[in-house]
């Protein structure tokens, strides 16, 4: 990951004028833009008080999944773990939503705003085993990034 991508993050969550949705909706879609191997990016964040997230600004193919229960899935179990979930085979997972049969592999990176995991960010790829640990680096900076704006 490089300097490069980091200042278009910074540069597209510091415009002002716009929504925090809008703000975040360009991420994703430069990121899906940037990364080849970033296919469908989004943000889900808590819903309210429920023990459930909510999906928030994408990039990629529309997904049914927009209300996913704490603990459900991959997205579900990283609301609750607090930690980074790499997975590099979706084929292999038990507790795994599928989105889309084309997606072979998941990255998903909690977002904290004042030590609470109120959200994450959700890369899906149509690669195998893509993601490093740089890619959990970056996206744990975006999230920081982001936690800043909200
Ligand atoms: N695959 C996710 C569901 C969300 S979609 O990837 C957009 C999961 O298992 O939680």
């Amino acid at each position: 990951m490089n300097s490069l991508l980091e200042s278009k993050v910074i540069a597209i969550l510091n415009r002002k004028g716009q929504s925090v949705n809008t703000r975040l909706q360009e991420v994703c879609e430069m990121l899906k833009a940037e990364i080849s191997y970033y296919d469908w990016v989004g943000f889900y964040f808590r819903n309210g008080d429920k023990e459930e997230l909510k999906l928030g600004p994408y990039a990629g193919a529309p997904t049914d999944h927009t209300i996913i229960p704490f603990g459900k899935g991959i997205c579900g179990q990283v609301a609750v773990s607090n930690a980074n979930f790499v997975v590099p085979d979706v084929s292999a997972q038990d507790n795994y939503i599928a989105c889309s049969i084309t997606v072979k592999a998941e990255i998903v990176v909690p977002l904290f705003v004042n030590g609470k995991n109120i959200g994450q960010i959700d890369i899906d790829s149509n690669t195998s085993d893509p993601f490093t640990e740089a890619d959990e680096r970056f996206l744990e900076f975006v999230n920081l990034e982001v936690s800043k704006i909200l």
